[in-house]
């Protein structure tokens, strides 16, 4: 439809310089600029460098996905921008370009949550989420799960993790075997020739004593820890670490703990749909569990394709135009970049 909202995306978050450009529920463009390859060497992003990159990149990626959409600035409806949660430095760059391009062309501005982004970002993909639904956002930042009565408006949280998150995890075990940064990709390959039940590691507060206090909870460095002490006794006997079985039984233990919660939200709830979202839903066993799980139940899942998944412009644009078309107030322009900004604030 002619009449959509055409919004532009934002994103520098992280590490990955994002431009993405929808009109309704259409993606007509998302152009990614990452600096992975400058922090794969520290085995972490490195917050400096981040905000570095994002500001070679920003102009250069915005006239790319302006070019692959086909538009011009003057056609676009309104820019959106992610506000936080994430790097302090990083955002800034996004924020910044933002009110800039907004202020040259006269267009309206919305700063938005990160995280709600991540939920919206599925409606490109499948079309008008239906609400109430539970979403799971699982990457290297964030682990948590919340209910969505209203995306405009705001989101509860049911739960998140208590220590590390999820993708953190599995960075973090990649990097104990071995394997390149970030890990997820690498552990989701090598899981492939594993063994998923060679070895036992634990399912982080799943125990009935955590379960009263921690529900919806996540824990994944205990798990991050057998793996460890499991490697190390390997090593110390001086016997090879199998690696594929080890990445399959940290993975499947992962998987386990994230899809039964998610499902325990959703029909506790009673609700039919689980969204999930973020890098660590690129998961192919993530992915393939859910589904399998959900379906019992008559649940179902929404996951978007594994590049929607981990952080980009379109993401921004797609809860942009959810906002437009429900006919929430632009942001005022002098809207910050908050690195802590909660999970319950969709819009600044
Ligand atoms: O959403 P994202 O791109 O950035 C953050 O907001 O953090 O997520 C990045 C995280 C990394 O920890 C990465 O290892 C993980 O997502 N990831 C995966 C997979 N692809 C990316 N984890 C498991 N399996 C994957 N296939
Ligand atoms: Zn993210």
């Amino acid at each position: 439809m002619a009449d959509e909202p055409l919004v532009l995306g934002i994103e520098t978050s992280c590490d990955e310089t994002g431009v993405g450009i929808v009109r309704g529920h259409t993606l007509l463009a998302d152009a990614i600029a990452s600096s992975v390859e400058q922090h794969a060497r520290f085995g972490g992003v490195v917050p400096e460098v981040a905000s570095r990159a994002h500001l070679e990149a920003i102009v250069p990626t915005m006239d790319r996905a302006l070019k692959e959409a086909g538009v011009t600035l003057a056609d676009i409806d309104a820019i959106a921008v992610t506000s936080g949660p994430g790097l302090a430095g990083a955002l800034l760059v996004g924020v910044a370009a933002a009110k800039g391009y907004a202020l040259a062309a006269e267009k309206p501005v919305y700063g938005v949550n990160h995280l709600a982004a991540h939920v919206a970002v599925d409606t490109l993909e499948h079309g008008p989420l239906p609400e109430p639904a539970v979403a799971m956002l699982v990457s290297g930042g964030h682990s948590s799960l919340l209910l969505v009565d209203d995306l405009a408006r705001g989101v509860t949280p049911l739960g998140a993790t208590i220590d590390d998150a999820a993708g953190e995890a599995f960075d973090k075990v990649a990097r104990l075997l071995g394997l390149p940064f970030p890990g997820g990709p690498y552990i989701d390959r090598e899981a492939r020739a594993g063994d998923p039940a060679a070895i036992g590691f634990p399912r982080g507060l799943t125990a009935a004593k955590d379960l009263a206090a921690h529900r919806y909870d996540f824990s994944f460095s205990g798990l991050k820890t057998a793996v460890a002490r499991w490697v190390e006794a390997r090593q110390r006997a001086g016997e090879p670490v199998p690696v594929a079985d080890v990445a399959a039984s940290f993975q499947e233990a992962v998987c386990d703990v994230l899809t039964a919660k998610a499902l325990d939200a959703c029909r506790a709830n009673g609700i039919e749909t689980l969204v999930i979202g973020g890098g660590v839903a690129a998961n192919s066993r993530l992915r393939a569990m859910a589904e399998h799980r959900a379906a019992k139940h008559g649940i179902r899942v929404r996951v978007p394709r594994p590049k929607l998944c981990t952080d980009n412009g379109a993401m921004v644009a797609a809860l942009g135009s959810h906002l437009v078309a429900a006919g929430v107030t632009p942001s005022r322009l002098d809207l910050p970049a908050d690195s802590a900004l909660p999970l319950t604030t969709v819009s600044v």
